[in-house]
């Protein structure tokens, strides 16, 4: 080794010892003519003081320092007077007086400040990230990240999962997003796909008698990137034999359990709330509800069921529905306020936005209040528990669009009036999805997770004759509003996984060109199996309170899926393009 020490740990047990140690320079000054460098490396920062008396020569090739310079410097471990103890790092109750300095490496003065946590922008973080990943506190998110793998490591281990290594050249997996495609060399016009995730291998593995697989693995989906969404992401994959919903969510508690302990020092309360996806629509307007909003919705269909009002009654009439929310403290807002409502609801497809505030003693004030019954009006004060000074928000249309409105006005209104709980995890279940949904531009249903998620045993029937009632074996883990797992108990009969895909409009041919591999399996043996998958990425950044995965990946991609650091995608020679018989169309 280069050093004795590393730039973190010397502290006054070490004085006068004689040490080397090596890092970057984070920061020099000169105080009138003695030169003092704070040298960083991973662990920390040490101060170096150079001083002309101690060697000329040195002292002027110190003076030289810059930020970013990488040097090996050796001397004495001196404890610093008391005024010059610096509280705020872990070695600042020392410093080394230098006999020696080697400078490694220069720097030209760096884009980034490496030592500033001060807003950067992403642009130059990402283009200059071995500088930007060089700063404090990317070096503590990376080894934040580091640490919960190996804890979900470890307990997996303990509980006698095995890591198997699955294909990344693959055939595609249908996760509902667009395949990364590779040509392949030897067979001109045919392609791998990336996988999406490793669903149908691990499913596969379970036939093959791995019970218990586990894989932190990278999955690729080519899709429209959010601030939780990177083209490539990293899953926490399981699969599991032998076992119902409940065995695998218990293990996962177990898991999450352990991580807050340890990362945190937190006890986490297990079995974890379970909220079926009705109820969870129903109340918090999202299937990933924000618990951290003590903020919900009411059914009010039956309350105006013989209304006049001509918006409400058009909508009943339509078989829509009517849901209210009480904003407590919200007869504050403005007119101008609740414009800017009724717009933000409009991307959700709302038409309007109805609204009352309660007055003193309870009296409902809105240009509508005179459409309603007292009777209707009191039955809506019971079931919201109005009181004064509260706001009634209501919107009248299809379930889905009531839902999603008002859902997001709970998380808007949350957030920007207070509401949200700052600094706590919240942590549920949404289980009993529905098993398929029906979409209208494709016109066909589409599966609610994948097309491999086994129906609820007692909802078996409701496939062949109701299937949008059909609900799944399926699972989402959510943290303050975000998902980040699912899983579900698979189909293992070939019978109900072809009748499942004849039901997504997947037809046998198409069946037996994607997925005659799995059928095949399902046939020889298969055991019942459920699985899971955690998006690391999204569990890291929820842990540290980060907006973005991006700040928890190493090198991850922009918004538009660019790579600033390496600037890919970028285009290949003609003659790679010819040995893969690809000719590019410009359009
Ligand atoms: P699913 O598609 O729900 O399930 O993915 C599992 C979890 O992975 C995370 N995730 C992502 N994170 C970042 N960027 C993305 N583009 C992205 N896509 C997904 C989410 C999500 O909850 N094979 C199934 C799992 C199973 O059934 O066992 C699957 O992949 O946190």
């Amino acid at each position: 080794m280069l050093r004795t020490h590393t730039c973190g740990e010397l502290t006054v047990k070490n004085v006068n010892e004689t040490v080397t140690l090596c890092g970057w320079v984070d920061s020099w000054r000169d105080h009138g003519g003695v030169v003092f460098i704070d040298l960083r490396d991973r662990w920390g920062i040490t101060q170096i003081v150079f001083n002309p008396e101690a060697d000329k020569e040195m002292h002027a090739r110190a003076s030289r320092l810059r930020t970013e310079f990488v040097i090996k410097t050796s001397g004495t471990v001196l404890k610093r007077a008391q005024a010059a103890i610096n509280p705020k790092i872990k070695t600042g109750t020392i410093e080394v007086k230098a006999t020696s300095l080697d400078i490694l490496n220069e720097s030209p003065t760096p884009p980034i400040e490496v030592g500033s946590d001060d807003n950067i922008s992403e642009d130059l973080r990402l283009k200059y990230r071995f500088l930007d990943l060089r700063r404090p506190v990317m070096q503590k998110h990376l080894h934040f990240r580091y640490k919960v793998s190996k804890i979900v490591r470890d307990y997996l281990d303990s509980l006698d999962f095995i890591e198997v290594e699955t294909p990344y050249l693959t055939k595609s997996t249908p996760e509902g997003a667009r395949d990364y495609l590779v040509p392949c060399r030897l067979a001109p016009g045919t392609f791998y796909a990336l996988p999406q995730s490793p669903q149908l291998f691990k499913q596969i593995l379970m036939v093959a008698g791995y019970d218990r697989y586990f894989q932190i693995v990278r999955c690729f989906r080519d899709e429209d990137l959010r601030a939780d969404r990177q083209p490539e992401h990293t899953q926490i994959d399981m699969e599991m034999s032998f076992v119902d919903q409940n065995d695998v969510m218990a293990m996962v508690e177990g898991m999450v359990r352990r991580v807050f302990k340890e990362m945190f020092s937190l006890d986490i309360t297990t079995p974890l709330k379970r909220i079926p996806y009705q109820d969870a629509m129903n109340t918090y307007g999202s299937d990933k509800p924000d618990l951290r909003i003590p903020l919900t919705m009411h059914d009010a269909t039956d309350i105006f069921a013989n209304t006049e009002f001509k918006v409400f009654r058009s909508t009943l009439d339509s078989n829509g529905v009517i849901k209210a929310m009480k904003i407590p403290g919200g007869a504050s807002l403005s007119r101008k306020d609740i414009d800017d409502l009724t717009a933000f609801v409009a991307h959700y497809g709302a038409k309007g936005l109805a609204w009352m505030k309660v007055a003193q003693g309870g009296k409902l004030e809105s240009q509508i209040a005179k459409f309603f019954t007292e009777q209707e009006l009191e039955a809506l004060r019971s079931r919201l528990e109005l009181t004064d000074g509260d706001i009634v928000f209501m919107v009248a249309s299809t379930w889905k669009v009531t839902c999603d409105a008002l859902g997001a006005l709970r998380v808007h209104l949350g957030k920007k009036m207070g509401f949200l709980k700052e600094g706590v995890f919240e942590l549920c279940w949404v289980v009993d999805f529905p098993l398929v949904e029906w979409d209208e531009e494709e016109k066909r249903y589409m599966a609610l997770h994948h097309p491999f998620t086994s129906p609820r045993t007692e909802d078996r029937e409701l496939v062949d004759t109701n299937p949008l009632a059909a609900r799944a074996q399926a699972y989402d883990l959510v943290l303050n509003g975000t998902e980040i797992g699912g899983g579900s108990v698979r189909i293992h009969e070939e019978k109900l996984q072809e009748k499942i895909f004849g039901l997504l409009g997947i037809s046998k041919e198409e069946a037996k060109v994607k997925f005659d591999f799995l059928l095949s399996a399902l046939t020889y043996g298969a055991p019942p199996h459920g699985g899971i998958a955690i998006g690391l990425d999204r569990l890291i950044a929820m842990l540290l309170g980060l907006d973005s995965i991006r700040d928890v990946i190493a090198f991850p991609k922009t918004q538009k899926g660019t790579c600033p650091l390496t600037d890919a995608p970028s285009e290949v020679d003609e003659k790679q393009l010819e040995e893969l018989s690809i000719r590019v169309r410009k359009a």
